[in-house]
């Protein structure tokens, strides 16, 4: 093999995240004997993503945000769903993935569309925020947006997970950690579309995580990837649970209710006697 085609090679696989050789594992530069038992996870998950390890004060909030999300309750489809799966045979693997599949723009992954919004509020014309969270729902609802989101809950009037870390948010901006802009975007987003509506829509987890990510400047895309790797946590914690209950083939509802068939009532094939 020429120097050039194993050049070409060893390129396919560039990478700035790991080196590993033979007895010797370094992330971003740093060894791993040097991590383990000094970096926490979720510095160890900031490092891969961005490089460098985060002070302190910002892997705290990054934290924050995946200890709002690890869990929904039994009944939140990614938890219910998990827990299904594992009593169908699969391994735990599978039972943790069919959860995560279920993770999509109206259950758990609005953090990334709510992302993308705060940044297109910020860099739209203008100097007073209000002014711009005003003409952005106007213009999503100009458009037929429905769900704005990142905001309304089907049990919560408000959010607590929301309200926590709103408020991590505005202890870590009178430290000097982060700027505060996007936790007042938010709340500026909750007041206006609250008017608008004449009715309460709380912020809900996936809005203040989302205001919490772009003060920390991560890019949106990655909202929805932490929040996946948070919810694996409550996902694992379901399953096993569904497993050592023994069930098998756990349904959605219990086997003695059953659904409501709204289709043709009994007939026979066409030219049958
Ligand atoms: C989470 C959600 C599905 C809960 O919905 P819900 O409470 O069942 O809301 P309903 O479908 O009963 O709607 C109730 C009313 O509130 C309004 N509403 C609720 N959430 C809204 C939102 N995010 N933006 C605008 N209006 C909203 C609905 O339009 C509806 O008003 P209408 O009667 O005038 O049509 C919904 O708020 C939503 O889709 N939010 C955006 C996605 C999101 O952030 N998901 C993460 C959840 S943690």
């Amino acid at each position: 093999m020429s120097n050039e085609t194993r050049e070409h090679i060893r390129d396919w696989w560039r990478t700035d995240i790991v080196n590993v050789e033979d007895g010797n594992i370094r992330y971003r530069g740093y060894a791993i004997e040097d991590l383990i038992g000094n970096v926490s996870l979720v510095e160890t998950i900031w490092l891969l993503l961005r490089g460098e390890l985060p002070d302190p004060k910002q892997a705290r909030l990054l934290e924050a945000t995946m200890v709002a999300s690890v869990n929904a309750g039994p009944m939140s489809p990614s938890c219910a769903i998990a827990a299904m799966a594992i009593t169908c045979g699969v391994g735990l693997n599978n039972a943790i993935a069919s959860g995560i599949n279920a993770l999509g723009d109206t259950h758990g992954g609005a953090g990334q569309q709510v992302m993308e919004r705060l940044l297109l509020i910020r860099d739209s014309d203008g100097t007073d925020m209000h002014a711009k969270v005003a003409t952005h729902l106007e213009q999503f609802f100009e458009e037929g947006g429905r769900f704005l989101p990142g905001f309304g809950h089907r049990f919560h009037s408000v959010d607590p997970r929301a309200q926590r870390l709103l408020e991590l948010i505005d202890e870590a901006t009178a430290d000097g950690v982060v700027q505060g802009e996007y936790a007042k975007m938010v709340r500026a987003m909750e007041a206006e579309l609250t008017r608008r509506k004449g009715r309460n829509i709380p912020v809900n987890v996936d809005g203040a995580f989302a205001a919490v990510l772009a003060e920390l400047g991560f890019a949106a895309p990655l909202a929805r990837g932490i929040f996946v790797l948070a919810r694996a946590a409550g996902l694992l914690a379901h399953a096993v649970e569904s497993q050592t209950e023994g069930r098998r083939i756990k349904g959605p509802v219990p086997d003695d209710i059953m659904y409501t068939y709204s289709g043709h009532a009994p007939r026979a094939l066409p030219g049958a006697q």
